[in-house]
């Protein structure tokens, strides 16, 4: 095999930092097929991201002449990373003696599990960008990946999983219809920990608006996801246009039975079967092994729990908790459309639920005493035009009978109308929940 030009990041953070990396230098230089050509100066860095309290990194970037292929190229970083006493499984961002990250391999282009290359952040990284300006590499000239990857093709979408499938890579679903806060991204930071590759939906779905409802007036806003999708650490956004994800002749939809009646699917006939078909789309394209769901929409995820089951996806369905605002409101795209007086209303409804959990917690058991306890204090708001309020059973969320329960998730619905345009908001709470 012809030699090629790769790039190696050294950096240490752990025992004598200069000694680490001279000496895997060394070694290196040691390995039949590599030559170690230039290495920059050694600069000093911070942790980049969370982790424990640790020291500053010392850093610098070789540059090898090697006929080893990049996956073996990449053994050998390992060995040497295990020979300075790195422990393996490596916990996230926490001291290590020895780090060692392949940049470039020639023209080599790989997105698989154990390797990207280019590295996929290099160019976020000054103790990287640094030793290779020094090195007379012209930054602008080198090859990025991009992250996110922008995608509205469905087959574009497939045949990016399938690479990464094949590369044997855990994939991470988070379908969203875009105008995203930080509950979505809450969803999307735990794929990011959970997955080696995140995919998110930005898809304002027409199947599951009913006529009157607010599809056409849905905020949009691309720009600003894409920017919260990088942020939150996406590999792919995929944006398709209505006719892409629904040819004109498109007349298959998934019914959704039990799941699906009473409260959301009482109010919004159809709302769920467009849900179900939408998701179950986005199940096949991706192929994922998790897909993300908050529980800030309860009855959807049990509506997708069941969908997943009952359609046989071979997939983990991960429940993400309510992302609130300071004051106690779910987040919501359509927060933003409350006025003024509703939006400081509109904490009424955690305020009611939360109430009620009070009462659970101070002994109280019957059903409907417990529900008794929110009404009144949705009763105390005329802002809120209460559309439901139930208590259910955690999970599936079956009625429970009257009498007294032994747990259960209280939901609850309401209309505000002084904004720009009428808001349903919902919200819910486990009466075994511990958070605030
Ligand atoms: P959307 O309303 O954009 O929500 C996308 C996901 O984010 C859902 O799983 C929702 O439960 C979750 N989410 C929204 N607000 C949240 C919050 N405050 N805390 C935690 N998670 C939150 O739900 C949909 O879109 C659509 O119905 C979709 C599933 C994408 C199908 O079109």
């Amino acid at each position: 095999m012809s030699a090629h030009r790769a790039y190696v990041g050294l950096g240490s953070n752990e025992g004598d930092r200069d000694q680490h990396l001279r000496r895997a230098l060394e070694r290196l230089a040691a390995v039949p097929g590599v030559k170690v050509a230039r290495v920059s100066s050694f600069v000093d860095s911070e942790l980049v991201g969370d982790g424990p309290p640790q020291g500053r990194f010392r850093n610098a970037v070789a540059e090898l002449h090697t006929t080893l292929p990049p996956a073996a190229l990449l053994a050998v970083c390992k060995a040497l990373e295990a020979e300075a006493g790195r422990r393996l499984p490596a916990p996230r961002n926490h001291p290590r003696p020895l780090d060692l990250d392949l940049l470039f391999h020639g023209d080599c282009r790989l997105d698989t599990r154990e390797l990207v290359l280019p590295h996929a952040r290099w160019h976020e990284r000054e103790f990287v960008m640094g030793p290779l300006r020094e090195l007379g590499l012209d930054l602008a000239a080198l090859p990025r990946q991009q992250r996110p990857i922008v995608l509205t093709s469905p087959e574009d979408l497939a045949a990016t999983c399938t690479g990464w499938l094949e590369g044997g890579c855990l994939i991470g679903l988070v379908p969203t219809m875009g105008s995203l806060h930080r509950g979505h991204q809450s969803l999307v930071q735990r794929a990011r920990g959970e997955c080696d590759r995140v995919v998110v939906t930005i898809f304002v779905n027409p199947l599951q608006f009913g006529p009157g409802e607010d599809f056409a007036a849905y905020p949009r806003d691309l720009e600003t996801d894409l920017a919260r999708c990088r942020d939150a650490g996406a590999d792919v956004v995929f944006a398709p246009a209505t006719a892409a994800m629904y040819d004109p002749a498109f007349c298959s939809h998934v019914s959704v039975g039990a799941a699906a009646e009473g409260m959301e699917g009482a109010l919004r006939p159809g709302h769920f079967s467009g849900v179900a078909t939408v998701v179950a789309r986005l199940f096949v394209m991706v192929r994922p092994h998790r897909a993300y769901f908050g529980e800030k929409d309860a009855q959807q995820l049990a509506v997708v729990r069941r969908l997943a089951r009952d359609l046989g996806f071979p997939l983990r369905v991960v429940p993400c908790p309510i992302v609130r605002e300071a004051d106690g409101l779910a987040m919501s795209s359509r927060n933003v459309y409350l006025g003024a007086a509703d939006r400081r209303a509109s904490t009424v409804l955690v305020q009611a639920l939360r109430a009620a959990r009070e009462a659970f917690r101070a002994g109280q058991r019957d059903r409907d005493r417990l529900l008794q306890v929110a009404a009144a204090v949705l009763a105390g708001e005329p802002r809120a035009a209460l559309d439901y309020l139930e208590l259910r059973s955690e999970g599936d969320l079956e009625p429970l009978p009257p009498g007294p329960v032994v747990g259960g998730r209280l939901l609850v619905a309401a209309r505000f109308r002084d904004g720009a345009r009428p808001v349903r908001l919902l919200d819910n709470l486990s009466l075994a929940a511990d958070d605030a």
